[in-house]
């Protein structure tokens, strides 16, 4: 299992769920920009992606991601060997209702499951699907979106946390993270979203440093400061 391998998840103890950050920066951090789609993988970190997807049972976005990058969240086929592709349920956090129904991720119903973490007063989604299910936030963003796979039938596994910055800064905050991969190029973008938005209390140990073509993977474990 190339999840477990790469994030070294597989020292830890089983759990129902497990959460995880990946994430994608330049040299200075910058992880996008809020106008239009940044490309900052190379096509190896493509690969350890598509395969973290191929393994995880949930990827999690905010709003803003699918407002700009209109990305579909399918496991691209082409990075898979051996095995069959499985994709993973689509989760959207969205409570000021701004997704339309026409982007890109309401295209692939048939192919795999949506849960949209929204507030229903604010839903302007005119779609009916077996695959999609919206969900008010219930007590927390974590424990939402455990129910929306619950609904789905799914009650374990690797829930992947990809993005925007806004999200993996609340998920951070809110903890229970396992671990945070970073691939950093080494170009500079100096304009842009930075990836952490905010003083987060949070100490990052660094598990593993590989480098990835022309950039760098990092593994680390978040660890939430508690004050006494
Ligand atoms: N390099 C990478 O790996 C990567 C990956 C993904 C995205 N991106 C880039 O990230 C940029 C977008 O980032 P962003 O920070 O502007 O936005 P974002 O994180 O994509 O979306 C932010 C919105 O999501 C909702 N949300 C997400 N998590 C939440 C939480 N835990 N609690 C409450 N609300 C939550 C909020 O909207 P509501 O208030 O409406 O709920 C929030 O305003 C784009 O440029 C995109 O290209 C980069």
């Amino acid at each position: 299992m190339l999840l477990r391998e790469e994030l070294l998840l597989n020292k830890l103890e089983p759990k129902q769920f497990t959460f995880y950050i990946n994430v994608a920066c330049s040299l200075d951090t910058i992880i996008g920009s809020p106008y239009k789609q940044e490309i900052i993988s190379n096509i190896h970190d493509w690969k350890v992606v598509h395969n973290l997807r191929n393994e995880s049972v949930a990827i999690v976005v905010g709003s803003n991601t699918i407002l700009i990058d209109n990305p579909t969240l399918l496991t691209k086929d082409q990075y898979i060997e051996n095995e069959e592709v499985h994709h993973p349920v689509r989760v959207v956090i969205d409570r000021r209702g701004r997704l339309t129904g026409r982007e890109n991720i309401f295209q692939s119903l048939d192919r795999a499951p949506l849960v949209i973490i929204g507030n229903n007063d604010k839903n302007n989604l005119d779609i009916e699907h077996q695959n999609l299910y919206c969900i008010d936030v219930q007590d927390t963003i974590q424990s939402t979106i455990i129910l929306g796979l619950k609904k789905f039938g799914i009650n374990s596994g690797f829930i992947m946390i990809e993005g925007g910055a806004t999200t993996i800064t609340n998920f951070l905050k809110e903890g229970n993270i396992a671990r945070l991969r970073i691939f950093r190029s080494t170009k500079f973008l100096i304009k842009g979203i930075r990836l952490f938005q905010e003083d987060i209390p949070i100490n990052f140990k660094l598990l593993s440093v590989k480098k990835l073509g022309d950039g760098i993977q990092e593994v680390y474990q978040p660890v939430l400061e508690y004050s006494p």
